[in-house]
């Protein structure tokens, strides 16, 4: 199964693309995950929708090619990070690839919130780009106090509960794949 992931974090030591890699190491076996680039995309400007950079080709190809899409996301002043923003405005429109598509979402914050007004705001956007949602009851990946679970050298998460937590929401979202 070939999945994406995007991450709303562009920061090098972001916990939010620990998380997506952590995902990618562990599922190895059974999925090939591959973690996209949204930083160096143009503003989404409608006047360029029908004729985009090759970068904004390639990033909708590869949505559009893939099983599934697991959105990570950090929360920017309660609300998600522009650039990830920026990044679904492209894909929203013209060949609309996101259509359809299966889609989780998770993130972390140091914060108490685990990203939770992110999340939900997300949830709302992808309502608008008629994704096809993983329930979120019972599958909200919200990881708080994220500089105590993670790995300073590897940059992975560490927390033995968080950890199995994360591979159950992705084993249902394969599942719900499959269904
Ligand atoms: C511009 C900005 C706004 C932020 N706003 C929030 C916020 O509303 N809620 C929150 O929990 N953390 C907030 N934070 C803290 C981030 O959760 C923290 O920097 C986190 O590590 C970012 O994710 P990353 O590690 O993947 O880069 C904010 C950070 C920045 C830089």
């Amino acid at each position: 199964m070939k999945l994406v992931a995007i991450v709303g974090s562009l920061r090098k030591d972001s916990y939010n693309r620990g998380l997506a890699e952590t995902i990618k190491e562990r599922f190895v076996q059974n999925i090939e995950l591959e973690i996209l680039e949204i930083g160096q995309l143009p503003h989404y400007n409608q006047d360029d929708e029908f004729n985009p950079s090759e970068l904004v080709l390639e990033f909708k190809r590869k949505v559009k090619e893939a099983d599934g899409v697991i959105i990570i996301t950090p929360e920017f002043n309660w609300s998600i990070p522009g650039v990830l923003k920026n990044a679904l405005d492209w894909l929203s429109r013209v060949d609309k690839v996101l259509i359809g598509k299966p889609v989780m979402t998770g993130g972390a914050t140091m914060g108490i919130a685990g990203t939770l007004r992110a999340q939900l705001q997300i949830r709302e956007i992808l309502t608008a780009l008629q994704v096809k949602l993983l329930p979120p009851v019972g599958n909200e990946i919200l990881i708080s106090q994220a500089h105590t679970k993670f790995d300073e050298e590897t940059g992975l998460l560490k927390e033995e509960a968080t950890l199995k937590f994360v591979d159950d929401v992705v084993e249902r979202f394969v599942a719900f794949i499959k269904e």
